[in-house]
């Protein structure tokens, strides 16, 4: 029978995780399955997720809105979780549900994937548009992996200032508005933009003007849809090296495979598959 995973959230019919999870059990020559178990707002959450732990899956994703809704159903949690207090992948770990975070470090995964080499420097300076839960993944993230300026802009100065007081490590970390960021832009190496601006079909949005970013600037979005956002338009037209939404999104799911099954798949050749896919919608 193989493993069985699956994914639980809302609307998530369309969900790309059944594709690159298939793909991993192919690369990894493992038999088994994920399915999509969409689960309604209306939806009895409980009796779902009591469903799924009968079906005895031996692990499921949980996406947009249940991240924090599933933590009461687990038995664990991982430091990750701890960390940024929503759930993306809970595994079945001898006997019990353990809820893990894999888009931080996914996230990270996904840049070394590409700039491996300008990665190595810690002392480069990291700027984060948006202050909501994808940010904070992303900021833990970074910050494990031994970074230590992040800078924060949002539009609501309170939600940032909670995401930098949830480390105890010492970082410089300032927070500024949107507006006034634009006037220091030139002096980031990476900048992250985590907000949903820009995302279909507002996809003439940009969260922030990147005129004066300096060249050779790594410019990153977390939005996939369109693959090629309005923000990563203006980095590469200013010069910026761009690093797309959609890496994000393979590198969770790597990290989600090798705590399911302890193997590690190279993820980097489905990269340009998943552009087609996404660019074929
Ligand atoms: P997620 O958890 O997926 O990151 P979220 O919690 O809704 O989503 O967070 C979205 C972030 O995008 C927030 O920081 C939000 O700004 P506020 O903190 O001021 O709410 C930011 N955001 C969303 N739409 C925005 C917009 N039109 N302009 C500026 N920031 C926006």
């Amino acid at each position: 029978m193989g493993y069985r995973f699956a994914l639980i959230g809302y609307p998530i019919k369309h969900s790309l995780s059944p594709w690159i999870h298939e793909e991993f059990l192919r690369k990894a020559n493992l038999q088994g399955s994920y399915q999509i178990n969409e689960i309604p707002l209306e939806g009895n959450f409980k009796e779902e997720i009591l469903k799924l732990k009968e079906q005895q899956v031996d692990g499921f994703n949980v996406t947009v809105p249940y991240k924090q809704k599933i933590i009461p159903f687990l038995d664990k949690i991982d430091e990750s979780v701890e960390k940024v207090g929503a759930v993306n992948t809970v595994a079945y770990e001898k006997g019990k549900w353990v809820g893990y975070n894999t888009d931080g470090m996914g996230y990270v995964r996904s840049l070394e994937s590409k700039f491996s080499d300008s990665l190595l420097n810690k002392e480069q300076r990291i700027l984060l548009l948006g202050a909501g839960g994808a940010a904070r993944g992303i900021f833990h993230g970074l910050i494990d992996n031994g970074f230590r300026y992040i800078d924060f802009a949002n539009r609501t100065m309170d939600k940032a200032l909670s995401i930098r007081n949830s480390t105890a490590k010492p970082i410089h970390s300032n927070i500024m508005t949107l507006e006034e960021v634009e006037k220091h832009i030139h002096s980031y190496d990476m900048i992250i933009q985590t907000t949903s601006v820009g995302m279909n079909p507002n996809s003439e949005q940009s969260i922030i003007n990147l005129e004066n970013i300096r060249a050779g600037s790594i410019i990153s979005d977390i939005v996939y849809q369109p693959i090629k956002t309005k923000f990563l338009k203006l980095g590469e037209n200013y010069g910026g090296r761009i690093h797309f939404g959609h890496t994000m999104l393979l590198y969770q799911a790597q990290l989600a495979f090798e705590i399911w099954t302890g193997k590690k798949v190279k993820a980097d050749t489905m990269d340009e598959k998943l552009q087609q896919i996404l660019e074929g919608r």
